[in-house]
């Protein structure tokens, strides 16, 4: 890897890492009567996933035995949640969210915004290649089975991940030429999907222009539900991703109840890609850390996780 791709997340491979020493250490900390949660939290997050996965591989030629099932034995509510998700590789953990979120009555199209909103293209292939692997059936026909309308067609189209490149000539999203969104939905849902995420920046700034409206309040003003959701999430990703997480994470706890699994999926998901970018992005949004708002937060084993992965020490 060139300096150039250096990470922009807060958890980074341990220096000092040997596999079979760490798999020895969480089988103490498992073994006998207890759990020995806080040696589990410490070294799980003290190491990238890559190098989970290496652990894992040797706990089963150690043990003979499955980590993750051995921990889910052992563990449980937020904090096996959260230990499971950070053993998972990233690709299988983006498909069991999505599966959980269609499988049974009901569907929870938080998770699909978020997801197929804001990977990109190629981790999108890879994504629909490993639901067909572990679930032998087609993630589109299932999120297809799911929802229905411009919602659908603006999911199915982000499913193509068949993203232009570049910057076309013709930047008109609004043909008509006035602020008013449902005039031509087919097609707004096409670009959106479909136009370079440098194309649609250039376009909501000639909407600016041409409507006086920030492309967003057009959006909020003329649709409603979760296709309202996927618009926006669409276009706050290519305005920018951690800015669209940094809004998430602060969503997931303002008000009453916390919504711990928005919590814990973007925690993890971004803490090896974008977590600086996040939470600067959050400090420019909101006026205060991310770090402070995950601090008042009650589940002491969740909060210590979550503070870990940003790289801050609460013992
Ligand atoms: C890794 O740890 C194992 C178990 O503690 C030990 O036997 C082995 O020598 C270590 N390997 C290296 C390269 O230090
Ligand atoms: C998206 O763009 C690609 C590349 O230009 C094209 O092949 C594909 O048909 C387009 N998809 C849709 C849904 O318009």
């Amino acid at each position: 890897f060139s300096m150039l791709q250096a990470s922009r997340g807060t958890v980074k491979p341990s220096g000092n890492f040997n596999a079979s020493a760490d798999a020895e250490v969480l089988h103490k900390a498992m073994k006998g009567l207890g759990t020995d949660e806080g040696a589990i939290l410490q070294l799980v997050t003290a190491r990238s996933n890559a190098q989970r996965q290496e652990i894992k591989a040797a706990y089963k030629t150690l043990f003979g035995k499955d980590l993750i099932h051995d921990l889910k034995g052992e563990l449980s509510g937020k904090f096996e949640t959260l230990i499971v998700a950070l053993m998972t590789p990233p690709i299988s953990y983006d498909v069991t969210c999505l599966h959980d979120a269609i499988k049974g009555a009901g569907t929870n199209e938080k998770v699909l915004v978020e997801v197929l909103a804001s990977r990109k293209p190629q981790q999108v292939k890879d994504i629909i290649a490993a639901y067909q692997k572990e679930y032998d059936r087609s993630l589109e026909a299932d999120v297809c089975g799911d929802t229905s309308g411009h919602f659908q067609r603006l999911l199915v189209i982000l499913l193509q991940a068949s993203r232009q490149t570049g910057i076309q000539q013709e930047l008109a999203l609004f043909k008509a030429g006035e602020q008013k969104f449902g005039t031509d939905e087919q097609s707004f849902v096409t670009i959106l999907g479909n136009r370079s995420t440098e194309h649609l920046r250039k376009v909501f700034d000639a909407y600016m222009k041409l409507s006086g409206y920030q492309i967003e309040e057009s959006i909020q003003r003329e649709t409603s539900g979760c296709l309202r959701d996927l618009l926006l999430a669409v276009v706050k990703c290519a305005r920018s991703v951690p800015a669209y997480f940094a809004e998430t994470l602060y969503k997931s706890m303002k008000g009453a109840g916390t919504d711990d699994n928005t919590l814990i999926r973007v925690m993890v998901t971004r803490s090896e890609v974008d977590m600086l970018d996040i939470r600067a992005e959050f400090r420019r949004l909101f006026a205060c850390s991310l770090h402070s708002t995950i601090k008042v937060l009650t589940h002491t084993h969740t909060k210590c996780i979550l503070c870990i992965l940003l790289c801050i020490e609460i013992f």
